[in-house]
């Protein structure tokens, strides 16, 4: 029951969120191509600590939308506005999807993927949430595995790291399932459990139970 408070409490920025976290469709190979131009500032891979916030493992919708508030003249700074002039969007997504990949040195603005340990720990700890979720009667035979390879992806991009997530809308990848709110709960109650054993701290546990939150409405009970 505590646990469906502190989610509810947490839709408002899960909104927020999962309004920003539609997918950048770029590509990392060609948005490091396109990276070149900015590597004598930023560095390579995006690791310099000067001029700017570390470009590395930025999350895609940061990165997208700092490019953009240069580009519109919404942020101001003369070297930014006119190098960010001649780029397209596909331009943006591709670099967005390029830094996001790139290891940070340091977490400090890093996206989320990055803070939850990158690739390797988003993707075991779905591998572990799933099996303790097909483990659970709570679930009631509720889950099986055929959503793994998208939900790591969904994961992936939801918390700003370098993938596009190509699976169907929420309400109709669970459409017939009727699913309720108590399995609903459950998996959050286990992801929370799935996360305390990886060590993940309750700030970055909080962050990703608010993009999860607000998805209840398309998942339960379709
Ligand atoms: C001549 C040096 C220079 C080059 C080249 C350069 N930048 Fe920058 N960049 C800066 C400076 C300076 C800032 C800090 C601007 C500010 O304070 O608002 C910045 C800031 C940024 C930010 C905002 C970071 C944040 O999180 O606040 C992004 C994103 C960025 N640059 C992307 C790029 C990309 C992409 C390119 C290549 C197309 C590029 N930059 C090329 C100097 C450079």
């Amino acid at each position: 029951m505590k646990r469906t408070r502190l989610i509810s409490s947490l839709v408002g920025i899960g909104i927020l969120l999962a309004s920003v976290a539609v997918a950048a469709a770029g590509s990392a190979q060609a948005g490091s191509a396109k990276s070149m131009f900015c590597s004598g500032c930023h560095g390579v891979d995006g690791n310099a600590a000067y001029p700017s916030a570390r470009l590395a493992g930025q999350a895609t919708q940061r990165f997208t939308q700092s490019m953009v508030d240069f580009k519109t003249g919404r942020r101001f700074h003369p070297v930014m506005n006119i190098l960010s002039v001649g780029l397209t969007q596909q331009d943006m997504d591709d670099m967005a999807m390029f830094y996001a990949a790139q290891k940070p040195v340091t977490l400090e603005n890093a996206s989320l993927y990055w803070r939850l340990g990158g690739g390797d720990a988003v993707n075991a700890a779905t591998d572990e949430l799933i099996a303790v979720s097909q483990a659970d009667a709570r679930m009631n035979g509720g889950i099986t595995g055929g959503c793994r390879v998208k939900l790591k992806e969904q994961l992936c991009a939801a918390t700003g790291g370098p993938c596009t997530y190509t699976g169907r809308d929420m309400k109709t990848a669970h459409r017939g399932m009727k699913i309720t709110d108590a399995q609903f709960d459950a998996v959050a109650d286990n992801l929370v459990k799935v996360l305390t054993t990886f060590k993940v701290p309750g700030k970055e546990q909080k962050e990703l139970l608010g993009l999860i939150a607000p998805m209840r409405g398309d998942v339960v009970g379709q």
